[in-house]
């Protein structure tokens, strides 16, 4: 029997459960035994590997989280730490190791690879930053999350003529800002550095154009929300409040779209496997499931979307700031 190893390393991601489960089903189908390291790296580190069965998986593609564990492994890029991990692959007789994570993760499977273990590295990451492929694990089902979010706050904001600051999550990419600012129709998104007195010119301007409950949308790693929200309250006079979607994006059950792109990615995955292709990722791009080499795909991170981009300043065309 073939052996295959699944990990999911880094910021979880909701779908990551949905790809287990399927993976599971398809290893299952095809005569091979899945293995899971338990908290990512850490795992192959600490001998924690587990064996997955489908028959005890009952629902789990409708919940977030991970229910293999997640971690974020500095260990892993000590020599220590990663002669320790060769060693589990070894005793495990581990044919492919599947990393399921963001770019961090990508580069310690991207280590594998150059320490001549087989690889696949899957999507999933909230941010959406693997410029390689279109969409991630997760990414879709967080705009989910914050655009409800948004909406239930603006019911409360509008009922006092509040403005209203919501920080989201994407670390160093724009496309959960972009994404919930043409959703929820916001006055502002911030996803670069900008000026406070760019920023309050621009509020000052939609609150004179009628606007009662200014919503801005801005990408963290940015500023200080609540500092913003006192100085927008102070110059504006309007009450401004500052709320962080935070790590309500990354938990939650996942949308069809991304249990259909988790199903998806499994079944490629386990195609590579029996192909014997290894040292990629597998990722979608223009609605086609595709794959690159790892050690080319960690050295792209995207910043943004073209395609939402694009769709930002084309809906907002008219916009005044
Ligand atoms: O990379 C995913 C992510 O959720 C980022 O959006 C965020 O900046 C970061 O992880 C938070 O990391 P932690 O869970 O370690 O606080």
């Amino acid at each position: 029997m073939k052996n295959m190893l699944v990990l999911t390393s880094g910021g979880d991601s909701s779908g990551m459960n949905s790809y287990l489960k399927s993976l599971t089903k398809l290893c299952r189908d095809n005569d091979i035994k899945l293995l899971a390291s338990r908290y990512g790296f850490r795992g192959l580190i600490e001998n924690d590997i587990i064996e997955l069965d489908f028959d005890k998986m009952d629902f789990v593609e409708n919940l977030g989280g991970s229910i293999i564990k997640s971690s974020r492994c500095l260990e892993f890029m000590q020599d220590d730490g990663f002669n320790k991990a060769l060693k589990t692959l070894k005793e495990h007789d581990v044919q492919c190791v599947v990393v399921v994570g963001g770019n961090g993760s990508f580069k310690g499977a991207r280590d594998l690879k150059n320490a001549g273990v087989n690889v696949i590295a899957i999507p999933g990451t909230v941010d959406n930053d693997l410029a390689y492929s279109d969409l991630s694990l997760g990414f879709e089902t967080a705009c989910q999350s914050a655009v409800e979010l948004i909406n239930i706050i603006r019911q409360t904001m509008e009922t006092f003529d509040r403005g209203f600051i919501v920080e989201v999550m994407g670390r160093d990419c724009a496309d959960i800002a972009l994404y919930t600012s043409i959703i929820t129709n916001a006055d502002i998104c911030i996803t670069e550095d900008m000026q406070n007195d760019e920023i309050l010119n621009c509020v000052k301007n939609i609150i004179k154009s009628g606007n009662e409950s200014p919503l801005v949308v801005v990408k963290e790693n940015l500023l200080d929300i609540d500092e913003l929200a006192n100085n927008l309250s102070k110059q504006t006079g309007k009450t401004f409040r500052a709320i962080k979607v935070g790590y309500a994006q990354r938990g939650g059950e996942p949308t069809n779209s991304d249990k259909m792109l988790a199903i998806e990615l499994a079944c490629a995955t386990v195609k590579k496997f029996l192909n014997g292709e290894f040292g990629i990722a597998i990722g979608k791009n223009n609605d086609k499931i595709i794959s690159k080499d790892i050690s080319v795909v960690t050295t792209q991170r995207r910043l943004y979307s073209q395609r939402l981009y694009d769709l930002y300043n084309d809906y907002f065309s008219k916009k005044s700031c």
